[in-house]
């Protein structure tokens, strides 16, 4: 893009002089359209698949987002490391539209959010782009391909490749789709940057720099005017400016702007201003453009580590993938919002969007529940992981999807560093620095305003490359035992565990003893938290490292949620399917989530909750159903983040134990654990108990006082199902998601921890099952369908409403021998 930059002389107002209501209206885009609905869709090889006179009548009917994988079947015919789901192949989307005579002489754009991947686009029948990456949204301008007052065709190639990812990448056109209509003269794609370079209590100078285009014949004088809104709707600032533009010409114009006592940005209170920028030439309005930012600084020291606003903030940081369980990967708001309302009350204030570049909507929501973000852009660079990754595509496009990632999210105020990379097997080379400077360049030439980083995990190579040289703060993966010497050497340096832990486990799933050696077959891992990879360690030597290291910036634990694909531990290489994943068949998604699946927490959860909130608590683990096994020892664990826990079995005091004081073995340690005998936890607490039926109850005590309790009680036979939505009231918008735990309880109500009953479901009303799960990473029954074995007592029903509804739903459950349940969804009056 050929950009001049100029610079704009203000009009400043203050904030008294100009405080208004905005009208509603002049939030909304005048030009940005939703192109979401009725599509048709077709999966195989098609030669002519955008051709006008195609007959697609036969094609599914569809309304985007979609991702045509997660319908299934999970089957060994697939990757595991993929989720063992259909993602790969040739697929086409084909939809009809018209564009109104009344446009013509306007540009018309289509804007995709995501396609998965290797896009190609065809406008009645002739290509007018492409892009492969699948994580990094583009626009397309359709204008010479159109015909106004007509019907035309667009048509959407995907085809993703097997062996290309080391995840489920899911498949299709898996984000929103905008048509846009825009006078020659327009704000570009993604073309304000808002700054906010001095903040005081008393005011903050905002620079608004606004990337103009004029696809004209003509020069023209326009007016420019933005307005600021705070988060009530009132407007606190303004500035109108002047400018010229040539015919074909685009450059940079900027604004600036004081707000006078302005909301910071901060993680209690996430305040939003929005700044609508109108371009006019006289009276008529050429184009409107919204922008939400933040007003806050972002600061690192080697010495105070990070300050938000000037406040040190340690990060308790959670690496996310970007599939939302058994709705596979097209984005749903609701259900990246219940994610991250799960990971908060987990006590996390950041998220690492590993590792690629998220959806949107993700930032939005990260921007409005005020967590802070490491926007990360690639998992390889130009030597692949994967035999058919991204690596092919590096040269041509790694430059244009870095530019447009910090383009498109550069506003939000959540992010605090741009991540170039992780694990990127360039550390290995002795030439490696070159491509991470060429990177951090690029990053720093679009944004100076924060840090450039990366996520490494060869140590020393990443050093002796200087790689780590040419970032601005330094991620390490798997080296907490190091930090302390890195930080010797380098004092100056900025450093963070940029992914940690790796411990896995399955929900309610234990075994004995506590660190079990590795069985083949069982396809489930022991919930104590002592299990995972080679390079896997608990998440109590990290909490070790971070406190004797306070100059660390925090971490990211891997992982907040299970995903699907990369079922480590198990998931060993089958040679006989061409390098698949397959060797521990059926396991085919993750077992390294703090959550399962489906949003339900493990054991290991609470642990971090125990270390990352105040809000008193106490978890105990295992569960009490130990049927056969009477008089065994069993090892009961506790979490709290009060001072200490009694344990009561069946009522009977097995005395309390004091945290930090009474220390827990746990055996699994790190390949940098020089020390003698096992590592001890501070942060488990632990009692050894021969099993009899009836219940086990901690109770948690600060300064002598009870603060928190928690009971588990011995269930007898499955009995009766019960239901409970996270929301019995949901948006009218067709959207909208209720997140419904299913359970089995015995006759008293008592929860039946390991109950696997085949669970049927009935939906009657307005909506649908969206997808169905239990967080069992081995279980073959389809995430799309409508039943569901309970796995360890649990399932799960995800029920979406329908577009303008009048009948509330009811969701019934069934289930073989127990008595059934129903629960009714009801709407919000649309508005
Ligand atoms: C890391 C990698 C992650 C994930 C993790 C599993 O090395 O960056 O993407 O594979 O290991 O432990």
């Amino acid at each position: 893009m050929n950009r001049l930059k100029k610079l704009g002389i203000g009009v400043l107002c203050g904030l008294m002089s100009c405080s208004q209501q905005l009208p509603q209206q002049d939030f909304e885009s005048l030009e940005e359209i939703s192109f979401n609905d009725n599509w048709k869709f077709s999966k195989g090889e098609l030669k002519n698949g955008m051709a006008l006179d195609l007959n697609d009548e036969g094609w599914k009917q569809l309304d985007l987002p979609h991702d045509w994988a997660i319908e299934g079947p999970i089957d060994k015919a697939y990757n595991a490391r993929c989720g063992g789901l259909p993602f790969h192949g040739e697929a086409w989307y084909r939809k009809d539209f018209n564009v109104p005579s009344k446009m013509e002489g306007q540009k018309v754009f289509v804007h995709f959010e995501g396609v998965m991947n290797n896009a190609e686009v065809f406008v009645n029948g002739q290509k007018i782009g492409e892009r492969p990456y699948g994580y990094i949204g583009f626009e397309l301008d359709m204008t010479s391909y159109l015909k106004f007052g007509e019907e035309n065709t667009i048509a959407v190639k995907c085809a993703p490749e097997d062996l290309s990812s080391r995840w489920y990448p899911g498949a299709g056109i898996y984000r929103d789709v905008w048509i846009e209509y825009k006078n020659p003269i327009h704000i570009a794609f993604d073309g304000t940057f808002i700054k906010t370079p001095v903040v005081s209590e008393k005011a903050a100078g905002v620079e608004i720099d606004i990337d103009l285009v004029n696809a004209s014949t003509k020069n023209s004088l326009i007016t420019i005017e933005t307005n600021i809104y705070n988060k009530a709707g009132q407007k606190v600032g303004d500035v109108v400016s002047k400018d010229k533009i040539n015919a074909s010409t685009e450059h940079t114009f900027s604004q600036k702007v004081t707000l006078s006592n302005p909301e910071l940005w901060s993680m209690e209170n996430p305040h939003l201003y929005t700044a609508v920028t109108v371009l006019k030439s006289g009276d008529e309005v050429l184009d409107k453009y919204k922008s939400t930012f933040g007003v806050r600084t972002i600061e690192f020291s080697a010495k105070k580590g990070f300050l938000l606003n000037g406040e040190r903030i340690q990060l308790q940081g959670v690496c996310l993938h970007h599939d939302q369980g058994p709705l596979g990967t097209a984005v749903n708001k609701r259900a990246k919002e219940r994610q991250l309302q799960i990971m908060k009350n987990m006590g996390v204030n950041a998220i690492r969007t590993s590792h690629n570049p998220p959806a949107k909507v993700l930032l939005e929501l990260c921007d409005e529940m005020g967590l802070v973000v490491i926007d990360e852009a690639f998992d390889n660079w130009r030597i692949g992981k994967v035999e058919n990754g991204y690596n092919k595509d590096w040269d041509k496009w790694s430059e244009t999807d870095l530019r447009a990632l910090i383009r498109r999210d550069r506003n939000h105020p959540s992010i605090i560093m741009w991540s170039i990379g992780n694990e990127i097997l360039e550390q290995g080379r002795k030439d490696g620095w070159k491509e991470t400077r060429r990177l951090a360049k690029i990053t720093k030439s679009e944004d100076t305003s924060r840090p450039v980083t990366a996520g490494f995990n060869y140590h020393p190579a990443s050093i002796v490359n200087k790689l780590a040289h040419e970032i601005d703060i330094v991620g390490f993966n798997y080296f907490p035992m190091r930090y302390e010497k890195i930080l010797e050497e380098y004092p100056e340096w900025v450093v963070y565990g940029s992914e940690t832990s790796s411990c896995t486990s399955s929900r309610g799933y234990y075994e004995r003893p506590v660190a079990p050696t590795f069985k083949k077959g069982v396809n489930q891992v022991t919930s104590y938290d002592l299990v995972g990879p080679p390079w896997a360690y608990p998440p109590d030597l990290e909490f070790d490292m971070l406190a004797k290291s306070p100059r660390i910036l925090g971490e990211f634990m891997w992982t907040g949620f299970d995903y699907l694909g990369e079922p480590t531990p198990y998931g060993g290489k089958d040679n006989s399917t061409n390098g698949y994943w397959n060797g521990d068949w059926p396991s085919h998604s993750s077992y390294f989530g703090a959550a399962d699946l489906c949003g339900f927490p493990k054991d290991r959860y609470y642990l971090y909750q125990s270390q990352w909130t105040d809000k008193p608590m106490v978890h105990v683990l295992p569960h009490w159903n130990w049927e056969g096994h009477e008089g065994e020892v069993i090892p009961v664990h506790a979490f709290t983040n009060a001072e200490e826990v009694e344990l009561f079995v069946n009522g009977k005091s097995m005395g309390k134990k004091v945290k930090g004081v009474d220390l827990t073995p746990i055996k699994m340690t790190h390949r940098d654990w020089k020390q003698e005998g096992p590592l001890m936890s501070k942060y488990r607490l632990s009692w050894d108990v021969p099993y009899t039926p009836g219940s086990i109850e901690v109770v948690a005590y600060t300064k002598g006082k009870e603060v928190a309790r928690k009971a588990i009680k011995t269930a007898g036979k499955p009995h009766h199902i019960e239901l409970e939505a996270d929301r019995s009231l949901i948006a009218s918008d067709g959207k909208d998601l209720s997140y419904v735990t299913v359970k089995v309880v015995d006759e008293k109500g008592n929860f039946c921890a390991t109950a696997s009953n085949m669970i049927q479901f009935e939906i009657n009303g307005d909506g649908k099952l969206a997808g169905v799960g239990n967080g069992d990473a081995a279980s073959l029954t389809s995430l799309q369908g409508n039943k569901m074995e309970l796995f360890n007592g649990l399932a799960l029903a995800i029920i979406q409403g329908a577009k303008n509804p009048e009948t509330p739903i009811t969701l019934t459950a069934k289930a073989e021998g127990l008595q059934e349940a129903n629960i009714k969804i009801s709407f919000q009056p649309s508005l």
